[in-house]
Parts: structure tokens; C-alpha cells; sequence
């Protein structure tokens, strides 16, 4: 038995886990920081890596008494997110490392995600392709096998996750903005406005969110007395199709045998029902408390990297725009 502790702190949410395996989850400690940055509409990099500093060692604390101590390989996230952030996990991770003599394991965040859907499931994973949604990332990723990735489409400006906190901000929804919108369509009609899918325009796998954003700015300019509720509907519903009509062609050219949805906004209770009811493929999601960022989820993969043999050392260092390939 293999236990991995990770940590995770490249953005807001400070993680720290222990997995057993690469599979069954000991431990998944994760502190938000969302009320720290909800009055901002956003996140301030320098209060989070303050807090992330804050917290850390406390987790870390927990953690290894939850679990009796005992750790074999150590993970962190060492890009993309926020630099000061990061420089925290990683920091704290190469010296808890150094000190009890364990192989150090640098994470992409983005691969983090694609394993959160490893964790706690027996079926297999790969090969498939990877609908990656998240804050800062938008991506279909065709995955071969385990670290081997080819890039199919990504975002040619906003992130989705980017896109629900812009409109949020809009629509004067809180911080963050995907699960306020979510909440606010509920409550909306989704046929109300007429919003852009420039992915039904092209056969090209790349997606694109700003023009969706800009639509959302003009229509409220334009009818100040729209319901809040159904722009979010609209919006939500657009957004979602850009993602399910591009996945379907993304699958048609790939032929993978299963999806794989993962990050932030694989959250989004409108999304999973549309992959689940329209695809004839399998569709992985993980569950929701895997879909937000988390240190459970860079363990499983720090644990298949550390297998496959690419481990780090004391020279190596977080970069803020790390590429996956
Ligand atoms: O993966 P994640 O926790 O952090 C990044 O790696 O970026 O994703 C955060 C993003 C935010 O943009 C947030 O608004 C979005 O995920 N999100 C959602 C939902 N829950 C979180 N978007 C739509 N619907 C949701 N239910
Ligand atoms: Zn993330």
C-alpha cells in the first residue's frame, strides 16, 4: 500500500489530502476561502496566499493524525493558479518532504482534475476524452492513457467558469458566480433571451465565452427590467450548449469509449443532466465535493505519476502558466 499526501493551493481553496493508492480517499481536508474574497467579487492573490499560509500546517496537522502519521510520496500542485499561492503548496510540500526523506511529485492542476474522476470508482478511466471546465480552463482533451494528452480545443477567451463569474458580477449575483447562477436559472425561463453559440458555427473544436458575456452586457443595457433570473436561465442554457455541442463533436472525432467532465463547473447541475441524457457514450462526473478544487484529487494523480516515474526534487518550482503538454 502506497499513501500519497497532496496539497493543493493554487488558487482559493487550500487542500490537503491522503489517498491510498492512487483510489480510496483517507483523508480530503480543504479549507475555502470564498467568504475572505466575496466582498472583492473575486479573488485578491495576496490575501490568498496569506491564508493558504495561515492554514496549511494546521490541515497538514490533521491529516497525518487522521491517519496515523505514516506517508510514503508527496504531491503538490505546481501550476497553473496564483503564483503566491502556489509557492506556498509547493514550498511546504518539498521541504515536508525533504525532511522525512519521501520522492517529491509536481502536479498540472488540470491533471488534478482529470483524476478526480479515479478516485473511489472501480471502472477504468482511459482511454477517454476530457471535458475540462474550471475557472481558468476550458479544454477537450483526448486521453490516450494516463499522462499521455493531446489538446483538441480550448477556449479562445474566457474560460466557462470565467464566464459564470463575469455575468454574475453583471447580474449582481455573489462571488462565486457559477453556483449563483445555477440557483438564480431555477428560477428563470431559459427560452427568455436568445444568447450566442458560436460553437454551432464552426467544426472546429476551439469554444469561445466572451461574446456570450458581451451578449449578456447588451441585453441587460438594452431591457433593465429583465429578470435576473431568466438572463441567468439564458445564459446558463447557452453556455451549456456550447459545451454539450462541441463535446459531441469532439467524441464523433475521437471515437473515445467515455467521457471524462471535470472541474469547477462540472458542478453545474444544468450540465451533468444534458451530458447524461445526450451522449451514447458512458459520461464520468465526479461528485460534487470533487468537482471544486481539492488536494484528494492531485494525490491520485501525484500517485500515477510517481508510479510512472516522474517525480520532482528540490530544484523544481511552481510556474503560473504550466502547459499539460
Ligand atoms: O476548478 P475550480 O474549483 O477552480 C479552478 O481551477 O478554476 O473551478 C471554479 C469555477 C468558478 O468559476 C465557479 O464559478 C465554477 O467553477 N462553478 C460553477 C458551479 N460551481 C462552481 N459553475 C457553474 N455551475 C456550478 N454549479
Ligand atoms: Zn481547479
Amino acid at each position: 500500500m502506497t499513501r500519497v499526501i497532496a496539497f493543493e493551493t493554487s488558487c482559493d481553496e487550500t487542500g490537503v489530502a491522503v489517498v491510498e493508492d492512487g483510489k480510496r480517499i483517507l483523508v480530503n481536508n480543504v479549507a475555502s476561502q470564498i467568504d475572505l474574497h466575496k466582498r472583492f467579487g473575486g479573488v485578491v492573490p495576496e490575501i490568498a496566499s496569506r491564508q493558504h499560509t495561515r492554514v496549511i500546517s494546521a490541515l497538514t496537522q490533521d491529516a497525518l493524525d487522521q491517519v496515523g502519521g505514516g506517508v510514503d510520496v508527496v504531491a503538490a500542485t505546481n501550476g497553473p493558479g496564483l503564483m503566491g499561492s502556489l509557492l506556498v503548496g509547493v514550498n511546504f510540500a518539498k521541504a515536508f518532504a525533504y525532511a522525512r526523506g519521501l520522492p517529491f511529485v509536481p502536479v498540472h492542476h488540470i491533471e488534478g482534475h482529470l483524476f478526480s474522476i479515479v478516485l473511489d470508482r472501480p471502472e477504468p478511466s482511459f482511454p477517454s476524452l476530457a471535458l475540462i471546465v474550471s475557472g481558468g480552463h476550458t479544454q477537450l482533451i483526448d486521453c490516450a492513457a494516463p499522462h499521455d494528452y493531446r489538446i483538441l480545443g480550448t477556449t479562445q477567451d474566457d474560460a466557462v467558469g470565467e464566464a459564470f463569474d463575469k455575468v454574475a458580477r453583471l447580474l449582481g449575483l455573489p462571488y462565486p458566480g457559477g453556483p449563483s447562477i445555477q440557483k438564480a436559472a431555477e428560477k428563470g425561463n431559459p427560452t427568455a433571451f436568445d444568447f450566442p453559440r458560436p460553437a454551432t458555427k464552426s467544426d472546429s473544436l476551439a469554444l469561445s465565452y466572451s461574446g456570450l458575456k458581451t451578449a449578456v452586457l447588451y441585453k441587460l443595457r438594452d431591457h433593465p427590467a429583465a429578470r435576473v433570473e431568466d438572463i441567468a436561465a439564458s445564459f446558463q442554457e447557452a453556455a451549456v450548449d456550447e459545451l454539450v455541442i462541441k463535446t459531441k463533436q469532439g467524441l464523433r472525432y475521437t471515437r473515445a469509449p467515455r467521457l471524462i467532465v471535470a472541474g469547477g463547473v462540472a458542478a453545474n447541475r444544468r450540465l451533468r443532466e444534458r451530458l447524461l441524457s445526450e451522449l451514447d457514450v458512458p459520461v464520468l462526473l465526479p461528485p460534487l465535493s470533487l468537482c471544486v478544487d481539492n488536494a484528494a484529487m492531485i494525490a491520485a494523480a501525484g500517485y500515477s505519476r510517481w508510479r510512472h516515474g516522474f517525480t520532482g526534487d528540490l530544484r523544481t518550482t511552481p510556474k503560473s502558466a504550466l502547459a499539460l503538454v
